[in-house]
């Protein structure tokens, strides 16, 4: 296949320009805190002589990013972490704007790592992951790009525990930030951006209503909570399933049925799995669920739904609208498959809304300039965001909402310090 020496882009169509410029356009106006960032760094330029490497969904949030990375002095290549993620129009205007971009819709797997091999043709200083695919194409196929890598950032949970697994093997060879565990990152876009863009996906893929319907949630962790949450608010009744005590807990008092998904598997109407984890919908789970059911996937990666177990039980398929088909049984019951089990939110809607990828992509951006700054210094293994960066994020984020916090007085302040005063 051609190198990027010989191509500088690859996107499914390059008229589409236009059309995904207005959708940048429309991101930007509502991403106030990357838009700050952008305007103060593109004064001096700190990020000038770093060559980024991003493995991220390309959306209109995501440009948003790409053009202040490149606007505060980098040299910006980038593909999708997921084949059925990127938008098409998105991809074109950053194209047309220079960018080494290598994604389209609708990837097959040589492609998807075609693509991210051709982002590494470009030997880049920083890579910027979600999924940390990235990363392991680095380490385990291009171990000669070493020499040239400051460091790398990961955007989203399960990347971060592929990473701190891999790190804790000894294998792991250049520092990584860990950007998921930012409080401005996890505790806003795991929860109320999954929750709006996995809804948002399933509505428009099926139309369903969702009031009055069995909702269960595979899994408690923040995603399936924000899951949980806005189900809930459209009037579904929300089962959750899940292995730790602790979480099972919190959807217990946050309101939910909790129970095994043996059981849920007989009740549920809806299923979205949010683990991380392999083989939560398998064979037994697809024979005993009603007619009708709709399954959907909210995780990271596809492995959540076995569809090769689903596939065993069908004597018939069929598209029936844009990521969603019908897998007919040979009992005649009919399952519903949204987006190929790939993420929901992502394949048939747009992500999360612009306005928390702001703060997750703030963190990105701060990740970027972090490891630009003191990245030699680092030591290989997954570090953490300083913790003031969050107050920095929320506070011009809070800010541009026109939104004013209360100050602690000097009495409040050494009140806040003396362990001496009781009752
Ligand atoms: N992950 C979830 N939503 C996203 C979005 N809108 N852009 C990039 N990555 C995302």
């Amino acid at each position: 296949m051609t190198t990027a020496t010989e191509m500088k882009f690859k996107v499914a169509d390059p008229s589409l320009a236009d059309e995904g410029r207005l959708l940048i356009d429309w991101a930007e106006s509502r991403m106030p805190v990357l838009m700050a960032l952008r305007e103060k760094f593109a004064k001096t330029q700190p990020l000038k002589g770093m060559r980024i490497a991003g493995c991220l969904h390309v959306t209109k949030e995501t440009a948003v990013l790409i053009r202040t990375l490149a606007a505060a002095g980098a040299e910006v290549t980038w593909s999708g972490c997921n084949p059925l993620s990127t938008n098409d129009a998105v991809a074109a205007a950053l194209a047309d704007e220079g960018i080494g971009i290598f994604a389209w819709y609708g990837q097959n797997v040589e492609e998807f790592y075609w693509s991210i091999d051709r982002t590494l043709d470009f030997k880049p200083t920083l890579t910027l992951d979600d999924g940390a695919d990235l990363i392991f194409r680095v380490h385990f196929e291009h171990p000669d790009l070493f020499e040239h890598i400051i460091g790398g950032s990961e955007e989203t949970t399960t990347g971060v525990h592929r990473l701190r697994a891999m790190a804790a093997d000894g294998k792991l060879r250049y520092p990584v930030i860990a950007v998921n565990d930012a409080e401005t990152k996890w505790d806003f876009d795991n929860v109320y951006g999954t929750g709006q863009s996995s809804l948002d996906g399933i509505l428009r893929a099926t139309s369903v209503l969702l009031a009055g319907k069995n909702f269960v949630v595979a899994g408690y962790g923040h995603c399936g909570k924000g899951c949980a949450l806005r189900a809930k608010g459209m009037g579904s009744k929300v089962i959750a399933t899940e292995v730790k005590a602790t979480a099972a807990l919190k959807a217990m008092l946050d309101g939910c049925d909790v129970m095994t998904m043996d059981e849920a598997a007989k009740v549920g109407d809806l299923f979205i799995t949010a683990t991380g984890m392999k083989d939560i919908l398998v064979k037994r789970h697809f024979e005993s669920m009603k007619d009708g059911a709709i399954v959907c996937n909210t995780g990271h990666y596809d492995c959540e739904i076995n569809l090769e177990d689903l596939k065993e039980l069908t004597v018939s398929s069929r598209e029936m609208r844009d990521n969603c088909v019908e897998y007919t049984l040979a009992d005649g019951r009919r399952i519903y498959v949204l987006a190929d089990g790939r993420l929901v939110n992502l394949a048939a809607a747009e992500g999360h809304p612009s306005e928390v990828m702001d703060m997750s992509f703030a963190n990105q951006f701060q990740a970027m300039m972090m490891l630009a700054r003191e990245g030699k210094d680092l030591g290989v293994g997954v570090h953490e965001l300083p913790v003031e960066l969050d107050q920095e994020i929320a506070g011009i984020k809070l800010s541009a909402m026109g939104v004013h916090l209360d100050q602690l007085t000097p009495e409040q302040v050494a009140y806040a310090t003396d362990y001496s005063q009781g009752t």
